[in-house]
């Protein structure tokens, strides 16, 4: 099948669907110019996880690791929601239901329009003490204090992200497993599908019998499992899928008439 084919094809599939997932990774945001993490140009070339989104790190250097974070929300800080995150957002009322799930922590969904929205791995914009757990948002950039402090009880604020050895929140994987059970259609954006538990969300639904369409230029260890992959970016690919559904839509409303 070409491009053209799958494209169709997935509108076609979404068409008949009514509850759908869009479970999203960084490479939805890259066309926004946020860098992904393990492209060419990604994070974990540049950087090492270990020093900078570990607790280890944390603990050891809690000044580089919130200078590190400083940078990457004075990265995102201006940037905007691209054709992608804007026809998710556009589909909102388009479904019984839209479930956005996401690996992301800019904040882009939000910005874009999406209304529900699960962040497993966090928010950048967001702050989290590390005595009393309560998070705060902080739109500061630069902020104005590194390693910022809580205001309420004096402890060390950290960045309400998940690092690599912690756990996802649990109710929020369980609300996203949830809303995968419901589901009839998933569509995994712009992830490499290699780190897990995350990834065992496209996974296990695929398994479930969830349709699946992978949107993505290269492949990865969900293609095989997906029922169409698009080579492709996401802001292009989700306006040409689009549009194809709108037709489909005025084509039914058109007969029912
Ligand atoms: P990765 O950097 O692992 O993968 C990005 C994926 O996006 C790759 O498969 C690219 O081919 C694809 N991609 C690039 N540009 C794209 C575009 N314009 N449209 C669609 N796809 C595109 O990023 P994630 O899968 O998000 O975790 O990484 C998962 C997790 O690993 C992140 O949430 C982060 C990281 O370590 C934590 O920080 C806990």
């Amino acid at each position: 099948m070409d491009i053209r084919e799958k494209v169709q094809t997935a509108a076609q599939l979404l068409s008949q669907a009514d509850n759908i997932i869009a479970f999203t990774g960084s490479g939805i945001s890259s066309e926004s110019g946020i860098p992904t993490f393990r492209g060419k140009d990604g994070l974990w070339k540049q950087f090492k996880a270990q020093d900078l989104a570990t607790p280890a790190a944390f603990s050891t250097n809690p000044k580089l690791v919130w200078e590190w974070y400083d940078w990457r929300r004075n990265i995102i800080a201006d940037k905007q929601p691209n054709p992608g995150h804007k026809i998710l957002a556009e589909w909102n009322d388009l479904f019984s239901s839209l479930y956005v799930i996401t690996q992301n922590i800019d904040g882009l969904h939000q910005k874009a329009g999406s209304e529900n929205i699960i962040e497993l791995h966090g928010n950048i914009w967001k702050l989290r003490c590390t005595k009393e757990g309560t998070v705060t948002e902080d739109h500061s950039c630069p902020l104005k204090e590194i390693p910022p402090i809580c205001k309420k009880c004096g402890a060390l604020m950290r960045p309400h992200v998940v690092w690599f050895g912690e756990s996802l929140d649990t109710k929020l994987l369980s609300e996203a497993v949830k809303m995968c059970s419901k589901a009839d259609l998933m569509l995994a954006i712009g992830t490499s599908s290699l780190v897990y538990p995350a990834a065992s969300i496209p996974m296990t639904a695929a398994e479930s019998g969830v349709k699946v369409i992978e949107i993505n230029p290269e492949s990865t260890p969900l293609t095989p499992r997906a029922d169409t992959s698009i080579r492709g970016k996401a802001g292009d690919v989700l306006p040409e899928i689009s549009d194809i559904l709108n037709n489909i839509i005025r084509q039914t409303k058109g007969r029912e008439k």
